[in-house]
C-alpha cells in the first residue's frame, strides 16, 4: 500500500482522509507554500505583527457586521433599527459597540503597520506592490469608516457626514457634482443612507477582499523585509523562524491580546447612540469628522481662513493630494539600499509625515 503523505496524522483512517483531500485540493502544496516563508527575528520584529493585527480587526468587522445586518434597516427606519439593536435586542449593544470600536482599532493598526513598514524600508524592491496595495487598503478602510459612521442616522452621524463631505466637495470643478452624487440629493438624507449602505456592505467589501488577498499573497511570496540595520549583518548572525507554524502561533497570541483590548473597550465604554438626526435643528457645537479625517479637515479650515473662498480649500486639497502622491511614489525614489542620501531623505520624510499628521490632528481637536 502506498505510504500516506500526511504531514500530521499517524492514524491510518485520518491519513486516508488527508490523502483523499490532498490529491484533489493540493493541500501539501499549500502547506509547503506557507512553510517556505521565514520570518526574520531581530530587535524590530515586534512591528511584523501589525499587519496581522489589522487583519484580525478586519475579520472582527466582517463577523460583527453580518450580525448587525440581521437587524439593521437602511432608509427611513435606519435610526429606529439601530435604537432597537442598542436597547431592545439582547447583546445588540455589545455587537454594535464591538463593530464601532474595532473599526477604529483597525484604522489605528493600519497606520502603525504603514509607518512601521515605511521605517523598515519594506517598500523597497521587490515589495513596491505591497506598498501600493496597502495604500489602497488604507484608502478603502477610511471610506468604510466614513460610510459606516452615517448609518445610525443620529445627530452626530448626520452633522459629521455633512462636515466630512466638505472635503470631496472642495475639489475644484467636480466637487459640487461629487457632493450631489454621494448624497443622492441636495442634502444628507435617506437616499444618502441607502447609498452609503450599499457602499459599506457590497461595494467596499467587493473591492477590499481581493485587494487584501493580493496583499497577503505578495507577503507570502516575498517574505518579510529585513530592516537596513539587519541587512548588513553577516548571514550567520541573522536569525529567523518559519512562518508556519511558529510565527503564526505568535500572531495568534497577538490576536488574543487584540481581542482582549477590544472586549474591554466595547463592554466598558459602549458605543453611544445620540438623538435622532433633525436636519432642521442647528448643528451642535464642535461637530467634526472621525479622527482619521481630522488632519485633512484642519488643513481645509486653516487654508480656508487664510485664503477666503474656494481658493483656500482648493489649495488645501492640492496640498493633501500632492502629499499622498509623494507618499505613494516613495518606493520609486528610494528603491534599494544603494543610495544613502535618498534613504536618509525618505526617512526624514516619514518623520515629517508622522509628526505632521499628529500635530494637525491634535490642532484640529484643540480648535473645535
Ligand atoms: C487592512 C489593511 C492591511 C492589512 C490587513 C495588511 C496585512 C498585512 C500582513 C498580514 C502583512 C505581513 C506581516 C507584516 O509585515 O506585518 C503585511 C505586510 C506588508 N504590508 Fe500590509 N496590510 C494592510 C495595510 C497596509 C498598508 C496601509 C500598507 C502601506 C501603505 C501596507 C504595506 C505592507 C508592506 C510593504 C508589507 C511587507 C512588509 C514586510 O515585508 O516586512 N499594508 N500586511
Amino acid at each position: 500500500m502506498q505510504k500516506s503523505s500526511s504531514p500530521v496524522f499517524e492514524n491510518r483512517a485520518l491519513a486516508a482522509v488527508w490523502d483523499f483531500a490532498d490529491e484533489r485540493l493540493g493541500l501539501s502544496d499549500m502547506i509547503a507554500f506557507a512553510k517556505k516563508k521565514q520570518v526574520p527575528q531581530h530587535e524590530h520584529s515586534f512591528w511584523y505583527y501589525w499587519g496581522g493585527i489589522s487583519l484580525f480587526f478586519f475579520l472582527v468587522q466582517c463577523f460583527t457586521g453580518v450580525l448587525l445586518l440581521v437587524y439593521y434597516r437602511p432608509g427611513v427606519e435606519a435610526y429606529e433599527s439601530v435604537r432597537q439593536i442598542t436597547y431592545d435586542i439582547e447583546f445588540g449593544w455589545l455587537v454594535r459597540s464591538a463593530h464601532s470600536w474595532s473599526a477604529n482599532l483597525m484604522v489605528v493598526a493600519i497606520f502603525v503597520h504603514m509607518f512601521s513598514v515605511f521605517f523598515m524600508k519594506a517598500y523597497r524592491r521587490p515589495r513596491e506592490f505591497g506598498w501600493w496595495s496597502g495604500l489602497g487598503l488604507l484608502g478603502l478602510a477610511m471610506v468604510f469608516g466614513f460610510s459606516g459612521y452615517l448609518l445610525p442616522m443620529d445627530e452626530l452621524a448626520y452633522f459629521a457626514t455633512k462636515v466630512g463631505l466638505e472635503i470631496p466637495m472642495s475639489i475644484p470643478v467636480v466637487g459640487p457634482f461629487l457632493g450631489d452624487l454621494i448624497r443622492g440629493g441636495p442634502d444628507v438624507g435617506e437616499n444618502t443612507v441607502q447609498r452609503f449602505f450599499a457602499l459599506h456592505v457590497v461595494i467596499l467589501p467587493a473591492l477590499f477582499v481581493p485587494l487584501l488577498m493580493f496583499h497577503l499573497w505578495l507577503v507570502q511570496r516575498h517574505g518579510n523585509a529585513v530592516p537596513p540595520g539587519e541587512e548588513i549583518k553577516p548571514a550567520e548572525r541573522r536569525r529567523s523562524i518559519p512562518f508556519f507554524p511558529n510565527f503564526l502561533a505568535k500572531d495568534l497570541a497577538m490576536w488574543l491580546i487584540a481581542l482582549n483590548v477590544l472586549a474591554v473597550l466595547a463592554s466598558l465604554y459602549p458605543w453611544e447612540l445620540g438623538p435622532q438626526a433633525d436636519p432642521l435643528a442647528p448643528a451642535p457645537l464642535g461637530i467634526h469628522p472621525e479622527w482619521y479625517f481630522m488632519s485633512q479637515f484642519q488643513v481645509l479650515k486653516v487654508f480656508g481662513a487664510w485664503f477666503p473662498g474656494i481658493v483656500g480649500e482648493a489649495l488645501g486639497i492640492l496640498l493633501f493630494t500632492a502629499g499622498g502622491i509623494v507618499w505613494a511614489l516613495i518606493p520609486l525614489y528610494d528603491p534599494d539600499s544603494r543610495n544613502g542620501q535618498r534613504a536618509r531623505i525618505a526617512t526624514w520624510l516619514g518623520f515629517a509625515a508622522l509628526v505632521g499628521l499628529i500635530i494637525l490632528t491634535a490642532w484640529g481637536y484643540l480648535a473645535l
